[in-house]
This record gives C-alpha cells, structure tokens and sequence, in this order.
C-alpha cells in the first residue's frame, strides 16, 4: 500500500459514518481502487477501522469548530491533509492550508477546484503547499508557509500521519509548529501511544503495511509516549482523549468493550505557551 492510498481509505471511512465523523463531503473522493481494499483490511486488520476514524475526525471537527467560532475565524493549517474536507463544513472566515506531497497536493487542488466551480462545494480560502516533511528542513517549511497565513488565529492539526515518521522528523515539525504559532494557537495531533504495540491487532496492522509494501515509498511505524507531549518545547498539552473513550460517547451502538481489540489511537490538543 503506497501512503496516498491510505489517504483515500480513511476519507472512505468517513463517508460509510457521516453521522458520526460529520463529513458530509468525504464521498466525493470513494473510488473503485480504494473500495476494493478496504474489504481485506476490515477482515485481516480490525471490523472497527472505519468508525474508529469517524470519531477521531468527530472529535477535531469539533476542537476547531469551536476554537474558530471562538475567535472569529482563523486558519486551519492541516499538516498531511490529505483527503480531510473540515474547511468545507466550518464558517468562510475560516482559511486552509493543505501541505502534503506534491503528488497528493496537485491531485486534491485540481479536484476541489473542479467540485467548487460545480457547486459541489461552498468556496473556501484555500492554499495549497507541496512538502515533504522528511525532506524540507524546518527553514525552508517556514518560509514556505508563513507568507500564506492570512488571518490568525492558527490551528494546527497532524492526523493520521505522525505513525508514519520517525521522531526526528516529527521533533522538526515541532520546531515549525513552533515558529509559525503565536501564544493561544492550538495543535490537535494524533498518535499510537507505545502501548498499542503489546497488542495482537496492533501487530496486525505492521502485518498488513509489511505484506502490502510499495517499495518505492518506505515510511517509519513510530508510536510516541505521552510523556512526549509533556515535555515538548513551548507547548503544554491542554486536552487528550482516546478512541476508545469517544466510542462511548458518539458510537455506543457499536459494542467496542475492550480498548485492546481496537487499534485505539490517542488524540491530543496542545496549546503554545
Ligand atoms: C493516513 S493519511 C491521513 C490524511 C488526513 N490527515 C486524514 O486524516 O484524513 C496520511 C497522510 O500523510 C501524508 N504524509 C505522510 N508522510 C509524509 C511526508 N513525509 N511529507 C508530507 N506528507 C506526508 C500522506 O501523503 C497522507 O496524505
């Protein structure tokens, strides 16, 4: 499985919960190719995947919402953006940056543009950013994108992509996140904590990236201790949660009973110093 495609299969969970995730424009990316391997993943990794992600974008959506509809607006800068729609559903005095890959970056504008021109979409303040968070050194992040923060305050939001660097890389980021935000800006992050790696379906899923590797695009499996988050340079942790904890919450139907037969993610939201 190469790292775009994992962007079309969360965006495909969304949209089977839109009550739930309330995203009510991620079926505009479904496709066959992503509809075709979700199947293998519900059976050979967890059934509960797709509300575990509905949840989790349940629980931003909310965070932001209500942090710009505090503020008057401000910008959503969503670092690996990959397929999220949140800009559509929030008020317009709220703008987005997308950065991701290049090859993500040029497919998403050209689409969103299209669905905007078709009245698929309301029209949003948009800017796009091709980076590689691996690659560009934290300068060149910053300079790329400080000249494209319009209005302030700033939210940051990582989901669904830290599991996918090392640490060194995620500690620049840091050092962006930390450039770029004022006192009072917010980072809603989501990660694996290490002791998700005790657990059998956990081992499932390295199974399934191992057995389904494209060679060509190599990524990490980093889970990161909350102690992480405690410590990081200039932020302090102001709200944390589980997935397992919004299940009761927004999804009780579904019978998830033991947070160790999910791959329970952790979510965080952090607050410059
Ligand atoms: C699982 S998707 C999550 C997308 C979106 N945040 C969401 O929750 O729907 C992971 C995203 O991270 C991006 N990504 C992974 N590694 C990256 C890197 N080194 N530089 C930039 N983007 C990266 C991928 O291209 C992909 O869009």
């Amino acid at each position: 499985m190469q790292i775009h495609e994992t962007a079309f299969v969360v965006s495909t969970y969304r949209s089977y919960h839109e009550d739930v995730s309330k995203d009510t424009y991620a079926k505009l990316w479904n496709n066959p190719a992503t509809d075709a391997l979700i199947p293998d993943i519900l059976k050979s990794v967890s059934e509960h995947e797709a509300i575990l992600h509905s949840l989790r974008n349940r629980f931003f959506y909310e965070s932001m919402n209500s942090f710009f509809k505090e503020n008057g607006g401000g910008t959503l800068i969503n670092f690996g953006s990959g397929f999220s729609m949140y800009q559509f559903s929030f008020d317009d005095n709220v703008s987005t940056i997308e950065i991701d890959k290049k090859d993500i970056i040029d497919y998403k504008k050209e689409k969103i543009d299209h669905w905007t021109q078709e009245g698929k979409l309301p029209y949003r303040d948009v800017q796009y950013a091709a980076i590689d968070f691996n690659k560009n050194s934290v300068e060149e992040m910053v300079n790329s994108l400080r000249p494209i923060i319009k209005k302030e305050p700033t939210f940051i939001l990582i989901e669904g992509v830290v599991f996918f660097l090392n640490r060194t890389t995620t500690n620049k980021l840091f050092e962006v996140f930390k450039e770029l935000q004022k006192p009072g800006d917010l980072v809603g992050l989501v990660t694996y904590l290490p002791e998700v790696e005790n657990t059998a379906v956990y081992e499932r899923l390295l199974h399934y990236f191992d057995s389904n590797n494209d060679t060509n695009d190599a990524f990490s499996h980093q889970t990161i201790p909350r102690s992480y988050f405690s410590k990081v340079n200039g932020y302090k942790v102001i709200e944390s949660t589980d997935e397992f904890d919004l299940s009761k919450i927004h999804a009780s139907e579904h019978s998830i009973r033991d947070k160790t037969q999910i791959l329970n993610e952790s979510l965080f939201i952090l607050s410059k110093a």
